[in-house]
């Protein structure tokens, strides 16, 4: 997980829109994804994939995770989809999206097609990452094979718009709970299921979007809630989302500063004193401990703190 790239907001920007892709030029997410499949019009589907390539050719994206997210495979744009992007601009790309992934097969289509066009393109093969939306129920039952399909993969998405609409969930608003369920969080099997393949295969996961995108403090309840989980990220849809999902996904500057105490206290125990166990004021670490703190420190690290 050490190396993987941090994603704490990842923005989505409509393909077909260059008012949209300047403005998100100036937005600090760690990430970003150009929409070629649900926020792009079919009747302009076509055009948007070289409105993709001049924004990836132009630059100007320094510092972020650059992705493109192509149709799904059942479609008749994926394959030309990922050609032209890929040709046109796959020394500027680091991962394509592949949404409604359904089982491992759909990866390796993805990787193989990918791998021929680097090939083909004198491009590095295999620089370019994979990231698996699981949006439906299907996606969700062989999350466990998509997530071990491809050393190209870096993430697991989850897709709660798709999804919800997949299992006939009886709501309108994404991301909240279903009106009439109030027995605990709808969404808890779904999110865990998705975490737990990813920590089992060494990729991130990552949290879909939040629709309702004026109320900033419902999207700050939303990304707490998959960041408490463990998730290392979530899309973002607007400006004013994307402060929220940066500070969501990174420590507290207290939790990080005691994540950096109890790795200096295990380390000094461990090797100065050769104890397995120690107290730092009233808490007893352990081996396990230092595993904790490392997941809080690395995250803080990475987000500058
Ligand atoms: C995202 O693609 C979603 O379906 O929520
Ligand atoms: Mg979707």
């Amino acid at each position: 997980m050490g190396e993987l790239r941090s994603r704490r907001s990842v923005l989505a920007v409509p393909g077909s829109n260059p008012r949209f892709v300047e403005k998100a030029r100036g937005l600090d997410t760690d990430a970003f994804f150009l929409d070629l499949e649900d926020a792009v019009a079919p009747l302009e589907k076509e055009s948007a994939r070289e409105t993709v390539v001049k924004a990836l050719n132009d630059g100007g994206w320094e510092g972020r995770v650059r992705s493109v997210r192509v149709n799904d495979i059942s479609t008749g744009w994926a394959y030309r989809d990922v050609i032209t992007v890929v040709e046109g601009a796959g020394a500027h790309l680091d991962t394509l999206v592949l949404p409604k992934v359904t089982a491992a097969r759909d990866v390796h289509w993805l990787d193989t097609l990918l791998t021929q066009i680097e090939r083909a393109a004198g491009l590095p093969v295999g620089r370019i990452g994979i990231e698996a939306q699981i949006e439906d129920a299907k996606g969700l039952v062989n999350v466990d094979e998509i997530a071990a399909a491809s050393p190209r993969l870096e993430t697991l998405v989850y897709g709660p718009a798709d999804f919800m609409a997949s299992i006939n969930m009886k709501s309108l608003v994404v991301g909240e709970q279903p009106p009439g369920y109030d027995v605990g969080d709808a969404y808890h099997h779904v999110l865990m299921r998705i975490l737990v393949a990813a920590r089992a295969h060494g990729v991130q996961a990552i949290d879909g979007p939040y629709l309702q995108i004026r109320d900033v403090d419902a999207f700050r309840r939303a990304a707490g809630r998959t960041a408490a989980l463990g998730f290392d990220g979530k899309w973002v849809l607007h400006p004013l989302q994307v402060e929220a999902a940066n500070e969501a996904f990174a420590p507290s500057q207290e939790d990080y500063d005691h994540a950096e105490l109890i790795l200096d206290a295990y380390a000094h125990a461990t090797t100065v004193d050769r104890r397995g166990a120690v107290m730092l004021g009233e808490e007893m670490l352990d081996e396990a401990s230092r595993k904790m703190a490392l997941v809080v420190a690395g995250k803080g690290r990475a987000a500058g703190l």
